[in-house]
């Protein structure tokens, strides 16, 4: 019996189980022999390779995070890694790898197809910056996470008249900034792809006031060159001239621990599928992601190494809704 090996990578995103159970469960169903493979590339360069049937992927449809576990793998960047990981593969008799990762893991994975190994990505991010997916697993309900505790903070800043400054994951891009700054109403958005000068955002807020907000909300994301640190400690040390102080709130990893929500167990469990199909037709070096409201693969060669620009009209339709 053939048998495939699926493992995930990088940062865990909510759907990731789900993801798991629709590749273990269409293999089964195509009858493959289907292997986990604990803690991502680390665990594929040890040999952490264990039976993972029908019953080992139940009740995780609507886990957060990955019982598989995952890593972020400096020792898989290099090919001695790389090699020792093949050798793994090779010994397991593995004839198929599913990679369900975001960018650095799909790049890993690319790496490992280009040495031969039969490999399918599927996108899996709560950065949402992957090339070759409208929208990743996991981004969905990690905005979800973010606008609930955006929503809480405007009602307490309301009450007090004070403005609030919330970052988001992102360490190179703006995309969960910008749809949180969009649906959770805010004054202003800050992100990696633009320099914006804490002054900028100060007038902002200042203009806010003016037309008569009770509050300002600002969202920044973590790899902005003025994240939450550098604009608190602008605008601590300006705070009498600027005539309001700013309230910090950083979500970090809340938002990468929720529940996975309908779109996430969906999108998961169609990307998971077609995942397996995809090994079941011969068809390999692609990630399966969502494009263009249907699910489509996108060869690895033209995902590896890239990140999805975010959609400045996105940054547009914040900023002019401030209003
Ligand atoms: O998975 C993506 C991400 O959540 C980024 O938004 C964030 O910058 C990074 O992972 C954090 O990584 P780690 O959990 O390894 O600190």
């Amino acid at each position: 019996m053939r048998r495939i090996a699926v493992l995930t990578s990088g940062g865990d995103a909510p759907g990731m189980n789900a993801a798991t159970r629709a590749v273990v469960r269409t293999g089964a169903l195509h009858g493959f022999e289907m292997f986990g493979v604990l803690h991502g590339y680390a665990g594929l360069i040890a040999g952490s390779f264990t039976p993972f049937g029908p019953r080992n992927v139940g009740g995780i449809i609507h886990q957060g995070g990955t019982i598989l576990g995952t890593s972020r793998c400096d020792e898989f960047r290099t090919a001695q890694g790389q090699r020792e990981a093949i050798e793994q593969i090779c010994r397991k008799e593995i004839a198929a790898l599913i990679v369900i990762g975001g960018n650095g893991s799909q790049t890993g994975a690319h790496a490992l197809a280009a040495q031969g190994i039969p490999v399918v990505g599927i996108a899996s991010t709560i950065d949402n910056d992957l090339v070759g997916t409208d929208v990743a697993i996991g981004t969905t309900t990690a905005l979800d996470i973010a606008l609930e505790a955006v929503d809480r903070l405007r009602v307490t800043a309301s009450s007090h008249q004070r403005a609030f400054l919330v970052e988001v994951m992102g360490r190179h891009s703006g995309h969960l900034a910008a749809i949180t700054a969009i649906a959770g109403g805010a004054e202003a958005v800050v992100v990696p792809e633009h320099l914006t000068d804490p002054e900028n955002v100060a007038q902002q807020i200042r203009a806010s006031r003016e037309r008569g907000k009770s509050h300002a909300i600002v969202i920044v994301a973590e790899g902005a060159a003025h994240n939450a640190e550098s604009l608190s400690r602008y605008f601590t040390e300006h705070a009498e001239r600027l005539g309001f102080e700013l309230r910090v709130s950083r979500l970090g990893h809340i938002q990468r621990g929720g529940v996975p929500g309908v779109f996430d167990r969906m999108l998961a469990t169609q990307l998971g599928a077609a995942a397996v199909e995809h090994v079941a037709s011969g068809a390999f070096d692609v990630l399966m992601g969502w494009r263009n409201g249907q699910i489509g693969a996108t060869p690895l060669a033209e995902v590896a190494g890239r990140s999805k620009a975010l959609d400045t009209r996105l940054l547009e339709l914040a900023n002019a809704l401030a209003l």
